[in-house]
């Protein structure tokens, strides 16, 4: 899907690849800033005060955006023959966001000033929170989007992970970068067994924050930690492919954070491991690190 294309970047380091993947997110992501939020007391008035439809313009270029996911083919197209009057915005739409008729598991509340997350309802699959002021998860929004496979959080104020029951147990893709996070629990990404992607680059975790398998999930394709302030390869299971450490304060190769057991049967599946912007020289790579990482392909240090 989203990673499957590669490109260049303008970046300092050339193979940048996580850099590219975040100025894909920021380029398509993004959008114009139209709804002016409004100040409220408490974010349960914003879901109370969902039960208006809002106009919808159907000059809007937003629902158009090039980084509109459909990666599904067909599964869900144009609810409306083209040139015809769109139909109203569904009721369940949060009054602060936009939920384009046309593509009706998506809704956009990015970069609109918001502080707390409108209740998200039952039938959407992608929701875009990014570049608000968002600083923590109140409980229950998500408890009715059973389906939902993506999270887009970045850019937003978020403390600590304030989930309390955890994540979606449909979710795929979670992006928190470029926030203040510093700590999550062993037990976060126990409830989404189908996670995939993981991007918390940007925040403040350190490893007193992180719990020995927070990060050992056996979905988890890719996790970017780069740009925190770890002093230690937190320990990943065997399944992950990209691990992106750059931008921290890691001062020793762990093998042991990849492989518990290394022989000719056991090995780690990782293909790309960024480990340069560290405190580690290339020499430090243990002796035993080309058997347990045996399919990387490339080892930045
Ligand atoms: C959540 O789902 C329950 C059960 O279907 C329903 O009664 C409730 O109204 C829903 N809540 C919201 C905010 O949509
Ligand atoms: C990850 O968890 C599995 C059990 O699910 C365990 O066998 C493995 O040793 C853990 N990996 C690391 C690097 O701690
Ligand atoms: C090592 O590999 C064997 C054979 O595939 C497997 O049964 C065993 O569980 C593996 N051990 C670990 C710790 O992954």
């Amino acid at each position: 899907m989203l990673l499957a294309a590669r490109g260049t970047d303008n970046s300092l380091h050339e193979r940048d690849n996580m850099q590219w993947v975040s100025l894909l997110l920021l380029a398509g992501l993004c959008s114009l800033s139209r709804a002016q939020y409004e100040e409220d007391t408490h974010w349960w008035f914003h879901y109370l005060r969902n039960q208006q439809s809002t106009y919808y313009d159907p000059y809007d270029p937003y629902p158009y955006e090039p980084y509109e996911p459909y990666p599904y083919g067909g599964e869900e197209g144009p609810a409306y023959a083209y040139g015809s009057p769109p139909p109203p915005e569904p009721r369940d739409c949060p009054q602060e966001c936009d939920c384009p008729p046309n593509f009706p598991t998506a809704m956009y509340c990015d970069n609109r000033n918001l502080k707390y997350l409108p209740f998200v309802p039952s039938r959407m699959k992608y929701v875009y929170f990014q570049n608000n002021q968002i600083s923590s998860i109140q409980e229950g929004v998500f408890d009715n989007a059973t389906g939902l496979l993506w999270i887009a959080l970045h850019g937003n104020q978020i403390i600590s992970d304030k989930v309390p029951d955890g994540l979606p147990s449909a979710l795929e893709q979670l992006y928190l970068e470029h926030n203040n996070v510093y700590s999550v629990p062993d037990s976060y990404f126990r409830g989404s067994p189908k996670l995939l992607y993981v991007r918390l680059s940007h925040n403040s975790l350190t490893n007193n924050g992180l719990a020995s398998n927070t990060f050992n999930s056996s979905s988890l394709l890719e996790l970017d930690l780069s740009y925190n302030q770890l002093q230690k390869i937190p320990p990943v299971n065997t399944n992950l492919e990209n691990l992106y450490l750059q931008g921290n304060r890691i001062n020793e190769f762990s093998i042991s954070s990849f492989c518990t057991v290394v022989d000719v049967m056991n090995f780690s599946k990782l293909q790309v491991l960024r480990l340069d912007g560290n405190e580690i020289k290339r020499s430090a790579m243990p002796p035993d690190a080309p058997l347990c990482l045996r399919l990387a392909s490339l080892i930045e240090i």
